[in-house]
């Protein structure tokens, strides 16, 4: 079969080295994939947004089966698009990514089927916004509507600094039309957890559990980005929260979006906060997370191509979604800088025989074959053994064997998760 997987970051690395695993893959392209993905599959320039050249290139190709792994397209409607063009998908088409794309239709999707998140009010008046934000007691959560690249969430210590955000989202524009509608929610506070689901809208499997590292700098410090770092599983998932999830959010949330004629099938992500009164919502992503997916898919022992076809055909309940016993963990290379500015164009150097998966997030390969840094986040080096703790020190004696120029990297990936009782 000729699989072509739309994105270029290190989540579509890990995805397509997963599906070469299966016997029923024969070819894939990557659009555009990147420097590294080059080595896995074939890179075609085309944009991950530009779905109108993703259609032509798989019909003139004879494209057997699409994976669709980045928000924008999805948002965008390119598994719509591909579907009508006979290119079967695996991803939410429109009405479904939109529990990604607004969060005031996932904040009132909740709020009407009763599944359990921070209380809110979303706002479409700024003034509005700002009466609210000034009868709250820091801190106060302002969330811009739309897709904004992470950046869209902040937590304001005052309220001087929340009404700051309000205004930057609804009069300037900071995050364009993203930003035209705010959600104000109630401050959370416990354990994050990441879920990710398989779902075909009748069943729903949900992944081994992860834990992702927002911030920039140890100790969760600094600039949120797209994230530094993960482990799987995580533990302070027990098995009775999972239960309690499955029952409380996830069951609900495929029938919530069924009942609203918005059927979600692919990979629905949960982003779930343990907060003292139990599990909440924190975020839905209707897309695999990134770097969630560079430790989630190492630990997956069935045919993630199976699966997929599996969700698109709607007969998930009839394949196998097994994990390994094993633990994962890994740790982003960035540029010096990231999420601000930072500079690119330098060498990478990866040693032969390293332990670890590379999965390749921002880099180009130049004149002679080489592979530059060409992103914020460069590399995902990603490890599995029998424990967290071995994981998390292979993972990292990896990465003292990786070396590029302005290398940054976290040292603190899965500290907290080796804090949970039990671990
Ligand atoms: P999001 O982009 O919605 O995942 O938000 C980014 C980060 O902001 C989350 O991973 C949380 O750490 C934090 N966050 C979002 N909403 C809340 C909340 N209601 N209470 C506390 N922290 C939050
Ligand atoms: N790692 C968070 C996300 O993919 O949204």
């Amino acid at each position: 079969m000729k699989v072509m997987v739309i994105g270029g970051g290190g989540r579509e690395h890990a995805i397509i080295k997963a599906l070469k695993k299966s016997p029923a893959v024969d070819e894939i392209y990557a659009l555009p994939g990147n420097g590294g993905i080059a080595a896995d599959a074939r890179c075609v320039d085309i944009a991950a947004k530009d779905i109108d050249s993703a259609v032509r290139f798989a019909q003139e190709n004879k494209i057997d089966y699409a994976v669709v792994a980045p928000d924008d397209p999805l948002v965008l409607g390119a598994v719509d698009a591909l579907t009508a063009a006979g290119v079967p998908c695996f991803g939410p088409d429109k009405k479904a990514a939109v529990i990604e794309g607004s969060k005031v239709f996932s904040k009132a999707l909740m709020k009407k089927y009763g599944i359990p998140t921070a209380a809110y009010e979303s706002f479409s008046d700024m003034e509005k916004a700002l009466d609210y934000v000034r009868g709250r007691t820091p801190p106060i959560v302002v969330k811009a509507d739309g897709l904004a690249l992470g950046k869209g969430v902040v937590i304001a210590e005052s309220t001087e600094e929340a009404e700051k955000a309000v205004r930057e989202m609804m009069q300037d524009r900071k995050f364009g039309d993203s930003g035209l509608n705010v959600v104000i929610e109630e401050f959370l506070t416990g354990p994050e957890v990441s879920v990710l689901a398989f779902t075909d809208g009748k069943t729903i499997a949900p992944m081994v559990s992860s834990m992702d590292h927002k911030r920039a700098h140890d100790g969760d410090e600094g600039l949120n980005t797209g994230g530094m770092g993960t482990i799987a599983p995580n533990p302070y998932y027990t098995p009775q929260i999972a239960e309690r999830c499955m029952k409380e959010i996830f069951v609900p949330t495929m029938n919530a979006m069924n009942a609203e004629g918005r059927t979600f099938k692919g990979c629905l992500y949960f982003g779930l906060m343990l907060t003292p009164s139990g599990p909440r919502v924190i975020e839905y992503n209707c897309r695999f997370g990134d770097p969630e997916t560079q430790v989630v898919l190492p630990l997956l022992q069935s045919d993630l191509f199976e699966i997929m076809r599996a969700v698109t055909e709607e007969r998930l309940a009839e394949v196998p979604v097994r994990f390994g016993d094993g633990a994962a963990c890994c740790v982003i290379m960035a540029s010096d800088g990231y999420p601000a500015s930072y500079k690119k164009g330098f060498e990478i150097t990866v040693p032969e025989g390293l332990d670890s998966e590379v999965y390749v997030a921002g880099a180009v390969l130049n004149g002679e074959g080489k592979m530059m840094t060409s992103g914020g986040r460069v590399l995902g080096v990603s490890a599995v053994a029998a424990t967290l703790s071995e994981a998390i020190g292979k993972a990292y004696a990896d990465v003292e064997k990786i070396s590029f120029e302005n290398a940054y990297y976290r040292h603190d990936i899965g500290k907290r998760a080796l804090e949970a009782p039990g671990c």
